[in-house]
C-alpha cells in the first residue's frame, strides 16, 4: 500500500494547524503553553484521521501527558496500521521568543517502517546525495570525514560547511573544525532543520554532525530517505533509567550505528510547517483575516515539493 494523494493533503493540514495554534502564543516567554498548543491541536487532528496509528517517536512516555507519548494510540481505528513520529513544536525557544525557525513537524509510515526510538540524545551525521555513500561515518574522524566529503566535490577545505548545534559537548568537533578552517553554521537550536540544510546546495551545507535528541534524528531522518541522502544515527544511553527504556523497545545493542535504511523503511510522509520563518519554509502569517503557512513536504514515493498553503480562519 501507499499513500494517496489526499490523505497527503490531511497529514498538510495537521501540521499547518499546530502551527497556527502556536501563533497566538509567540513571543509570550511562554514554553510550555506554545508546545502545549501545538500538541493538543495535532493530536486532535490525528484522532479525525482514519487510520489505526500509534506514536512511535514522541515527546516521553505515558507518565508525562498530556505531551504525545510514545506508544499513543492515534486516529478513528479505522484504517490502515500507521507509525507516527511527531514533534508538535520543534524549536520551542524559537517560538517561545519570536525567533526563527520554529516548526511544526510529523512523519508517517506504514506500521513498521519507522524506527521506534527512545527519548534520548543521538550522534549523528548528514550528508548529501553528491557525496559517496562510503565517505562519511559516525566512526570516521571529524577530519577524515571533512576531508572525504572535500576530496569527492573538489573543494578546498575552506569551502566546506559543517553545521552543528552550538554547545559545549561540542567543543572538540568544533575546535577541530576551527584547526581545518572550514565554515561553521553553529545552531541554537532546531537540529531537523540543521539535518535538513544538506538536502539543497542553496542552503550551502555540506555536513550536519554532532549530537542532538534522538526523536528528532529520526524525524529529519525519514525527510532525508526522501531527497536520497545520507543519514546515520547513534543513541547515547546515559541513565539506567534510558537503558532500561532502550530495553523495553527491543534495543539490544545499546551502541549499535543506524544507517538511514535501518530508521525508515518503505513509503513515508514528512511534513514540516513553518510557525516562526527559518531556512527551510516562512512563518505562519496572519493577514485580512487568513492564516498563510508554508509546509515541507517530502513523500518518498512521489515527488518533493514546498506546499504553501492557505488556511482562512472560521
Ligand atoms: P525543543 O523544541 O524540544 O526545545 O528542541 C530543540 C532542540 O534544539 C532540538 O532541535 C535538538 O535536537 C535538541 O533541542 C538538542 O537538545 P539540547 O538543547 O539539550 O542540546
Amino acid at each position: 500500500m501507499k499513500f494517496e494523494k489526499d490523505f497527503l493533503d490531511k497529514i498538510i493540514n495537521i501540521t499547518s494547524n499546530a502551527a497556527i495554534a502556536c501563533y497566538p502564543h509567540l513571543g509570550k516567554k511562554d514554553k510550555v503553553l506554545v508546545d502545549k498548543a501545538a500538541t493538543d491541536e495535532m493530536r486532535k487532528n490525528l484522532n479525525q484521521l482514519d487510520i489505526n496509528g500509534k506514536v512511535v517517536i514522541g515527546e516521553g512516555e505515558l507518565d508525562q501527558a498530556p505531551m504525545l507519548y510514545i506508544g499513543e494510540k492515534l486516529g478513528t481505528g479505522k484504517g490502515p496500521s500507521i507509525d507516527i513520529a511527531v514533534d508538535p513544536l520543534e524549536g520551542t525557544n524559537f517560538a517561545a521568543n519570536n525567533l526563527p525557525g520554529a516548526l511544526s513537524v510529523l512523519s508517517i509510515s506504514l506500521k513498521g517502517n519507522l524506527f521506534n526510538a527512545p527519548e534520548t540524545y543521538m550522534n549523528k551525521l548528514a550528508v548529501g546525495k553528491d557525496v559517496p555513500f562510503d565517505a562519511t561515518d559516525l566512526d570516521f574522524s571529524v577530519e577524515k570525514n571533512i576531508k572525504n566529503i572535500a576530496d569527492s566535490k573538489n573543494k578546498d577545505l575552506d569551502k566546506i560547511t559543517v553545521c552543528i548545534l552550538d554547545r559545549p559537548r561540542h567543543k572538540e568537533i568544533i575546535d577541530k573544525l576551527k584547526e581545518l578552517k572550514v565554515n561553521l553554521k553553529l545552531l541554537t537550536d532546531g537540529d531537523i532543520a540543521g539535518a535538513l540544510l544538506v538536502t539543497d546546495e542553496k542552503y550551502n551545507v555540506d555536513i550536519f554532525l554532532g549530537i542532538g535528541g534522538g526523536p528528532e534524528g529520526v524525524l529529519a531522518a525519514s525527510a532525508l530517505d526522501a531527497f536520497n541522502c545520507n543519514f546515520q544515527g547513534r543513541f547515547l544511553f546515559k541513565t539506567d533509567e534510558d537503558i532500561n527504556r532502550a530495553n523495553k523497545m527491543g534495543i539490544k545493542d545499546l551502541n549499535k550505528k543506524y544507517n538511514l535504511n535501518e530508521i525508515v523503511k518503505g513509503d513515508s510522509i514528512f511534513c514540516a510547517t513553518g510557525i516562526t520563518s527559518g531556512d527551510l519554509v516562512n512563518g505562519v502569517n496572519f493577514r485580512n483575516g487568513k492564516f498563510n503557512t508554508e509546509t515541507l513536504v517530502t513523500h518518498k514515493n512521489s515527488s518533493i515539493n514546498i506546499i504553501k498553503k492557505e488556511v482562512t480562519i472560521t
